[in-house]
């Protein structure tokens, strides 16, 4: 499983963010571990509610900058959001119904890992400039 590394190529510009980002990437990181590592249940089922949790802190803090700063592009940053949230949810799902399994290890990989990486590239560089040039 590929783990991600947080570095100036991801920084958005705004410190708040990108501090939250490498949290974000931290608490994905732990949940490829633990998935890869076979830790159990258990702690697959810990490590994926704190990546749930903390994806909802800062899809909020995100969503709350943009409708303080009357940000263009607030809806469709929003709707990418809601996409992420209802991956997120099915893979939850997923994974209480049959466990880590290997199609859950690829499910992490492709569309949570693929997603955050392109997601901060582009539609959260884009609130990142805009946010810098306030
Ligand atoms: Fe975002």
């Amino acid at each position: 499983m590929q783990k991600i590394k947080w570095d100036q190529s991801l920084s958005v510009g705004v410190e708040l963010i990108d501090e939250q980002h490498q949290t974000w990437i931290d608490l994905y990181n732990r949940l490829t571990e633990a998935v890869a590592a076979q830790h159990g249940v258990e702690k697959v089922s810990m490590a994926l509610s704190f990546l749930v949790d903390y994806t909802e802190t800062h899809f909020s803090s995100e969503e709350t900058r943009m409708a303080e700063s009357n940000y263009p592009d607030k809806d469709a940053h929003t709707t990418k959001h809601k996409e992420f949230r209802t991956t997120l949810d099915g893979l939850v799902q997923d994974f209480q119904e049959d466990g880590p399994t290997e199609d859950l290890a690829v499910a992490i990989d492709t569309l949570l890992g693929n997603w955050l990486v392109k997601h901060i590239r582009t539609v959260d560089m884009q609130l990142g400039s805009f946010l810098s040039a306030q």
